[in-house]
C-alpha cells in the first residue's frame, strides 16, 4: 500500500485507448477514474442543467464550453474518495483554460500520459467501437469483440461515432493538443498507443511506477 495517493492525467485523440487503458490503470492502482465525456454523457442522459448545455455540442462533435466542465471536474476532485484514493483524469484537460483552471486551483498530477496514435488509425477504431450498458466495457467489433452472442445483443454505438463527427472530434484536438501538452512538459510521457493494447499497458504500468517511486 502507498502512503500517498497517486494522481494521473492521461490525454490523447478521439479513440486513442484512454477509456480502454484506465479500466487497467484504475484495477493496478486503486485510483478513482474520473471521464470528463462519462460525466457528461451522463449529465445529458439525466437531463439536467449540465446536460441540457452539453447535448447539442457533444453531438457534433465539438468541446463543450470550458464554463460548463471547469467547475465539475474542480468539485469532483475535491471530494473525499479522490483525494483518498488518488485519481485518473480521462479526458481533461483539453484546453489550455482547462489546464491554467487546475493549476490555480492547486491541482497538480505526478504524471501526464500521452497516447499516440496517428489519425488514419483512430478513424477505424472509432467506428468499430461499442460499449456495453451494463458492464461498461468498451469494445471493438474487429480488435477485441464481445465474448459471446448475450453481450453482442446489447452492445450500443455512440451517437458522436461516426466517419463525418469524428473529423470534427479530430480537429477540436489538433487545435488544443499542443497548448495542454506545453502545460506539463515536466510530467509528460509519451507512449506509442498504436499496439496491441496489452503492450500499450505494459508501458502504462511501468512509467506510472516510474513517476511515482518517490511516493510509494
Ligand atoms: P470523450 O468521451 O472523452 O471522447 P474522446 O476523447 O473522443 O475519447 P473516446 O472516448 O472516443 O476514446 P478513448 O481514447 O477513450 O478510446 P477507447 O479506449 O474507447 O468525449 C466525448 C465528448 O465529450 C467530446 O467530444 C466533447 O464534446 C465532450 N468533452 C469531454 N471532455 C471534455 C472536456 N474536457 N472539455 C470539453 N468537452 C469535453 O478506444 C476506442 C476504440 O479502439 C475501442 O473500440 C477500443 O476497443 C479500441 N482500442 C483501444 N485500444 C486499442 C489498441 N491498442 N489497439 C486496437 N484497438 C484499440
Amino acid at each position: 500500500t502507498r502512503l500517498h495517493a497517486v494522481n494521473i492525467i492521461i490525454a490523447g485523440a478521439p479513440a486513442s485507448g484512454k477509456g480502454t487503458q484506465c479500466e487497467i490503470i484504475k484495477e493496478k492502482f486503486g485510483v478513482v477514474h474520473l471521464s470528463t465525456g462519462d460525466m457528461l454523457r451522463a449529465a445529458v442522459a439525466a437531463g439536467t442543467e449540465v446536460g441540457k448545455k452539453a447535448k447539442d455540442f457533444m453531438d457534433s462533435g465539438k468541446l463543450v464550453p470550458d464554463e460548463v466542465i471547469i467547475g465539475i471536474v474542480k468539485d469532483r476532485l475535491m471530494e473525499e474518495d479522490c483525494q483518498k484514493m488518488g485519481w485518473l483524469l480521462d479526458g481533461f484537460p483539453r484546453t489550455q483554460a482547462q489546464a491554467k483552471a487546475l493549476e490555480e486551483a492547486g491541482v497538480s498530477a505526478d504524471c501526464f500520459l500521452f497516447l499516440d496514435v496517428p489519425d488514419e488509425v483512430l478513424v477505424e477504431r472509432v467506428v468499430g467501437r461499442r460499449t456495453d450498458p451494463v458492464t461498461g466495457k468498451i469494445y471493438h467489433m474487429t480488435f477485441s469483440p464481445p465474448e459471446d452472442e448475450e453481450i453482442a445483443s446489447r452492445l450500443e454505438q455512440r451517437s458522436d461515432d461516426t466517419e463525418e463527427k469524428v473529423k470534427v472530434r479530430l480537429e477540436q484536438f489538433h487545435t488544443n493538443v499542443d497548448a495542454v501538452k506545453d502545460s506539463y512538459t515536466e510530467i509528460m510521457v509519451a507512449i506509442d498507443g498504436n499496439q496491441h493494447p496489452s503492450v500499450v499497458s505494459a508501458t502504462i504500468t511501468e512509467t506510472i511506477e516510474k513517476m511515482t517511486a518517490s511516493k510509494a
